[in-house]
């Protein structure tokens, strides 16, 4: 354990006592039977249909739980579309909710009842499969937050075709690598988006992504997102998405069956290598887990106005966003520009009356930053539960948010998950276990979670090591590929990566350092391996590094993160005599185009040498030290000792005088 655990883990131990669930939460809360967890154990993993239970099947599924370890098949036998059960389920109760509430950049409002939405899916289903669009196909989605996303997404279920969404803040390179990892037949993307205030021609970048790329793609659909702020032209191969669904404007689509196996969609996210990793999603087993979490630890119902701040690019958007409030049938609120005023979200909640709302620490520390009082004329009474996700939050931040966001006595649930869980999997019951802040709770009834040391063996309370899984659950993938592997199927990198057998059994490896406490309560310390988590979206520390390096006149790069979760960089540079402020910029526009805005450094710290190990390692650990202002680890090992103290000398210097 390092200097920054230990002093961590201490300052948990004078952490409050448990809170419980506020007493007329409890009475109404879709789940505040505390024997809950006692019966999916009782009958793992039975319990389990409970989850499918939410879920309107074409076929119900009589096995629960199948294949062989560890390509586990969840509900195997079972039959169900996915967009039936986002959408026609609901029109035929309640046709007139509002499915969707949508805010454009510029004040734009739209809104879709579920008829609306049935209506919208059905069309572009039907533009689709004109494309040639079929059951198994892989469809890439490279669309900012506008509605067309999660109506793409749904027509694609509709059809049993796989979506791919890609973030749209991501390159053009990244695209390519995403469309021919996936094996895309169509591409839809945009003209171009509002960024910060600017027209951006997404199309451009997409037309670049599709030059680089080595896949034959049926079709591109381009939606027009800016009218007359941006002229795009369209080319032989091109379609207007407007003006394809217009065409089939009244049309019903027959929803196609799917096996519960099926893959739903696939999600490429950071793995360690740099390689994106695609992670493959099923119908009917994350289907299950994400409408059931977000009925018992969202609590969320058709009543709920639902606001999850996530974009639908990255996986808390599809299970929170779009799947799991949807499969329930609740009004969901979709804001584009969430993304550029995070610190505004109390005129949001004000403004649309937000029961529910789900977000990450970055943005609750945004509106810390801003101050309480900015939240003051800003009514937030509408908030019944507030939810938290992505990386560890503080107690005195998660306080904040239940004080000012909340009343002081709002549940606030804390909820651990992955892009490869497919769904939460550590949180409080919010009606049922009392909460722990800074914790982000024992694992949900029907999960099994053990902190291990490098052997693999159990530790004791109190004493961190690695988070696994001692069994499968519903919303797990069902296999993973790296970019450059489309022969092999994702099953079997799973049993590969992922998964490892035990004389106890299987384990699956989450790649979390964690610790847990005599109540079983998990506190997450940060990742194992080399992969930086900021503002709620994953990439590989190598691939930012590697765009830092790719600046000219930069010769070395290590990137960390500071205990409030900003990037910090530390830059060698080549004495060309130019100045810092050139390469600050130069390493900002590199980092945007290369990696993702989110991954730009909060701070940028110059220095002669980076310190290293006498096998040339670099030791990052050390750096986070430093960023984070902690004690220092041993310097012994190093080959540079003296480096560390002037990096240390070079981050007060850098913070107190502003170029
Ligand atoms: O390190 C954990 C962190 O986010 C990682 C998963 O990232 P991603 O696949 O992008 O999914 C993000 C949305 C689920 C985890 O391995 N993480 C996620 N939730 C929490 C968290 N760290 C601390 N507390 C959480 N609640």
């Amino acid at each position: 354990m390092d200097e920054g655990e230990r002093s961590y883990l201490d300052a948990g131990a004078q952490r409050d006592d448990a809170i419980d669930p506020r007493t007329s939460f409890r009475e109404s809360a879709a789940v505040s039977d505390p024997t809950v967890y006692e019966r999916f154990t009782e009958t793992w993993p039975d319990a389990w249909r409970r989850a499918a239970a939410c879920l309107e099947w074409d076929r119900d599924p009589q096995t629960v739980l199948g294949g062989e370890p560890p390509a586990y098949e969840w509900f195997p036998d079972g039959r169900l579309n996915a967009a039936v059960n986002c959408v026609d389920r609901h029109v035929e109760t309640r046709p007139n909710q509002l499915a969707v509430r949508w805010v454009g950049r510029r004040g734009e409002q739209r809104s879709y009842t579920y008829a609306d939405l049935s209506r919208a899916v059905n069309a572009a289903a039907a533009g689709l499969r004109e494309l040639g669009v079929d059951a198994g196909d892989v469809v890439t989605l490279y669309l900012p937050m506008i509605p067309e996303l999660p109506v793409a997404m749904l027509a694609c279920a509709r059809l049993g075709a796989v979506h791919n969404v890609v973030f749209a803040g991501l390159s053009a390179e990244a695209l390519a690598a995403r469309l021919d990892a996936a094996d895309s037949t169509v591409l839809i993307t945009c003209d171009g988006y509002y960024r910060r205030g600017d027209a951006f021609n997404q199309k451009s970048r997409a037309d670049t992504a599709r030059v680089r790329s080595e896949v034959d793609l049926a079709a591109t659909v381009v939606v027009d997102r800016l009218g007359d702020a941006l002229e795009v032209s369209l080319g032989p191969d091109e379609v207007d998405y407007g003006a394809l669904c217009a065409s089939h404007e009244g049309t019903t689509v027959d929803p196609v069956t799917r096996r519960a196996t099926d893959r739903l969609f696939v999600m490429y996210t950071s793995g360690t290598t740099g390689q994106p990793t695609g992670v493959e999603h099923t119908t009917g087993g994350y289907l299950s887990h994400v409408a059931w979490t977000t009925r018992t630890v969202l609590d969320v119902r058709p009543t709920d106005t639902y606001f999850c701040a996530a974009d639908i690019g990255w996986v808390t958007g599809h299970s929170y966003g779009v799947y799991g409030p949807l499969a329930v049938g609740t009004t969901v609120l979709m804001d584009e520009g969430f993304s550029d005023t995070p610190d505004r979200i109390a005129e949001r909640i004000d403004r649309h009356d937000v029961t529910v709302f789900y977000t990450s620490p970055t943005t609750i520390r945004s509106l810390v930053k801003r101050g309480a009082a900015a939240l003051e004329e800003y009514d937030c009474s509408s908030i019944r539960l507030l939810g938290t996700v992505g990386e560890s939050i503080t107690p005195e931040t998660w306080h904040w948010y239940r004080d000012h966001v909340g009343d002081g006595e709002t549940p606030v649930v804390d909820t651990w998950w992955q892009t490869e869980t497919g769904a939460i999997l550590l949180a409080t019951l919010p009606g049922v276990t009392p909460m722990k802040p800074g914790a982000v709770g024992p694992p949900l009834p029907g999960i099994d979670a053990l902190v291990v040391d490098e052997d693999g063996d159990p530790v004791d309370p109190g004493e961190p090591g690695v988070l696994t899984l001692t069994a499968p659950w519903p919303g797990m993938c069902r296999g993973r590929h790296a970019g450059d592997d489309r022969t092999r199927t994702g099953d079997d990198r799973t049993r590969e990566t992922d998964w490892v057998e035990t004389d106890d059994g299987w384990r699956y490896r989450t790649g979390d350092r964690a610790v847990v406490d005599e109540d079983g309560y998990v506190r997450i310390l940060g990742r194992v391996d080399d992969v930086l988590k900021a503002s709620g979206t994953r990439f590989s520390v190598g691939t930012l590094e590697a765009a830092i390096v790719g600046v000219d006149g930069v010769v070395e790069a290590a990137a960390v993160t500071d205990d409030r979760g900003a990037i910090v960089a530390y830059v060698v540079t080549r004495s060309d005599g130019r100045p810092r402020a050139d390469h600050r910029e130069a390493i900002a526009a590199a980092v945007e185009t290369d990696v993702v805005a989110a991954a730009v450094p909060d701070q940028i710290v110059f220095t002669t040498d980076l310190p290293k190990t006498r096998s040339g390692k670099v030791m990052r650990r050390l750096l986070a030290d430093v960023a984070r202002d902690e004690a220092l680890g041993d310097v012994s090992a190093l080959r540079n000792p003296e480096i560390v103290g002037e990096i240390a000398s070079a981050v007060r210097e850098d913070a107190s005088t502003p170029e």
